[in-house]
């Protein structure tokens, strides 16, 4: 089995010295792409810009990449050959519109910006995935997070969806440890307790490997 991963954050540079970002660590990703090795999967890491060390299992590729253009490009690559996708990245949504051949002066006391939306990683791909290959996404919301979670699912062409819980202290973004629920195309919905990321990745590698590859099953 071939399993596609996008991990980590993007960054959209806005000069030569800046850019805008967000705060992913990549921790969540890197964990499934061990997971999925060690579970005798080759894993295809596309990776943002992370401080975490390059795998070094002999299962996983990684490419790094640093906009969401770069690891559009990356993914889109791999996609068609891949038996499976899970996009664990925190893709930017928008980047400048300009980007400044020289660093920006701060000559005026307020400064705007224009951004432009980027390309859906996810939902592009999603359109051309075929009934052979599965995708798995991830989700954070603050309202709704059921319904908004399940209509993502829906538009993307995910068979799964993680929603990241942000109610509970220690998880999501830059914690160690985290705690998800998962919903298919079903409507089944199944909770899981807040537990290390490592850990989280066995759980979910398992689940996806069950569901969609009756050889891991
Ligand atoms: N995603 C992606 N490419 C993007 C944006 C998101 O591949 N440009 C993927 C993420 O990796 C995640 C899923 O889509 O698996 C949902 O990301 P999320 O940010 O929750 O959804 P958005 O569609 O960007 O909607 P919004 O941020 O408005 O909630
Ligand atoms: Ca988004």
């Amino acid at each position: 089995m071939h399993v596609l991963l996008t991990a980590g954050p993007t960054y959209e540079p806005l000069d030569p010295v800046r850019f805008l970002g967000n705060r992913s660590t990549g921790k969540m990703g890197y964990a499934l792409a061990e997971a999925f090795a060690e579970a005798g999967a080759d894993v295809t890491l596309v990776s943002g810009p992370v401080a975490l060390p390059t795998p070094l299992h002999p299962n996983i590729r990684t490419v790094r990449v640093e906009t969401a253009q770069q690891m559009y490009e990356a993914a889109a690559a791999v996609a068609p050959q891949a038996d499976g996708w899970v996009f664990a990245a925190a893709v930017a949504d928008y980047r400048p519109a300009h980007v400044a051949s020289e660093k920006i002066k701060k000559d005026g006391d307020t400064l705007t910006l224009e951004l432009v939306k980027n390309v859906d990683i996810a939902a592009t791909l999603g359109h051309t995935k075929r009934p052979e290959q599965f995708a798995v996404g991830f989700a954070l919301e603050t309202t709704n997070e059921l319904a908004h979670a399940q209509a993502k699912l829906h538009r993307k062409n995910f068979d799964l969806v993680v929603l990241n819980s942000l109610r509970d202290a220690g998880a999501g973004f830059g914690h160690d440890t985290n705690k998800v629920t998962v919903l298919d195309r079903a409507g089944q919905v199944l909770n899981f307790e807040l537990q290390a990321k490592t850990e989280l990745a066995r759980v979910l590698v398992r689940l996806i490997l069950t569901r969609f590859s009756a050889a891991y099953a």
